[in-house]
């Protein structure tokens, strides 16, 4: 049968070719398709249908160029943070920090664990002085706690040639005590810590008191609550060790005072620095006192220390 005239659609409501071509396809002759076409098109749901399709398929349409869109921008966002990143890590400087910060890592989470067993109140870790109990006026130029790492700490001792039973060991801001119980493991006559936060001088004292005695070799090992400056100098042969203690206005006075005491009983000292101040700063220090002069380690030393310690030593000693 031949659809007739009043059936088909005005052109504007034509099926496109596309839509006839697959109503032709399901086997319908054209005028079936086009008849077939103008009742569901008459029909005012199948309009609605079509309608809401189009307007969902727009919607779809805009969402995915504006996704686009934005991706884009947050991609190129990224790149270019990304890219920023790697252009500040890859400048010199700032690889050494990376692979200093590395070396920390794990000499904290390697070597000194050993060492951190032992420990009744894990040494490991940083704080803050504003959270601790300090009665002093020189709280101010005190530094932050943080440990001292095994390594850094046997390597600036196996740099000491002397015999260690004459010398008295001393550190300047002994913290929890790693760095007294590390010197227990060696043969020194006396070890003292001087340490002006009351929290970190009673765990100290706590880590002294249980830690195992078989494996000390000097068990002569106290910790004082005082302030680095007042501190009476021993009149034997000493080692003391600085670790990123305080600022240069505490150490000019003790430095001072390690010098009196120098003159007035002439003899060995060792003044180890992990972690030094800036070196301008620590060489016009050492170089007033005119009785300390720097160990030079042999390059091959340097080297290994440049490669494996997160920290920098510097060793001074006394002329005699
Ligand atoms: C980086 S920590 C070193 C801890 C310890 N020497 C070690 O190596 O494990 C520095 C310590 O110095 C102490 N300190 C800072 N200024 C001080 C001062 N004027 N007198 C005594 N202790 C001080 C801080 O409280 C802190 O515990």
């Amino acid at each position: 049968m031949r659809p007739s005239q009043d059936l088909v659609p005005p052109p504007s409501k034509q099926p496109s070719n596309g839509l006839m071509d697959r109503l032709r396809s399901l086997g319908l002759k054209r005028g079936a398709a086009a008849l077939l076409f103008t009742r569901l098109f008459k029909k005012k749901s199948t309009r609605k249908l079509m309608k809401m399709g189009r307007s969902g398929f727009q919607k779809g349409r805009s969402g995915l160029s504006k996704a686009t869109e934005i991706t884009g921008q947050e991609l190129s966002s990224r790149a270019k943070q990304t890219a920023r990143s790697i252009k500040h890590h890859s400048k010199p400087k700032n690889l050494n920090k990376d692979y200093r910060k590395l070396l920390h890592l794990t000499q904290e989470i390697g070597y000194d664990r050993g060492i951190e067993k032992l420990f009744f109140i894990p040494a490991k870790g940083f704080i803050s002085l504003d959270e601790l109990t300090i009665d002093s006026p020189n709280r101010q130029f005190g530094h932050n706690y943080h440990p001292i790492h095994r390594l850094s700490f046997n390597w600036a001792m196996a740099q000491i040639p002397d015999q260690l039973d004459k010398f008295t060991f001393v550190d300047y801001g002994a913290g929890r005590g790693r760095a007294l119980l590390l010197a227990s493991l060696l043969p020194f006559r006396k070890i003292i810590g001087v340490e002006f936060a009351n929290e970190l001088h009673d765990d100290a004292n706590m880590n002294i008191a249980q830690f195992p005695r078989s494996l000390m070799k000097c068990r002569d090992v106290d910790c004082l609550l005082m302030d680095a400056v007042d501190f009476p100098i021993p009149e034997t042969r000493g080692v003391f060790l600085f670790n990123d203690s305080f600022d240069r206005e505490v150490l000019e006075t003790v430095l001072a005072r390690i010098g009196s005491s120098y003159r007035a009983n002439p003899r060995r000292i060792y003044l180890v620095f992990v972690r030094p101040l800036h070196a301008k700063v620590l060489d016009s220090l050492i170089e007033r006192t005119v009785i300390f002069e720097p160990i030079y380690h042999s390059k091959s030393e340097k080297m290994r220390m440049q490669i494996l310690s997160p920290d920098q030593v510097q060793i001074f000693r006394t002329l005699i």
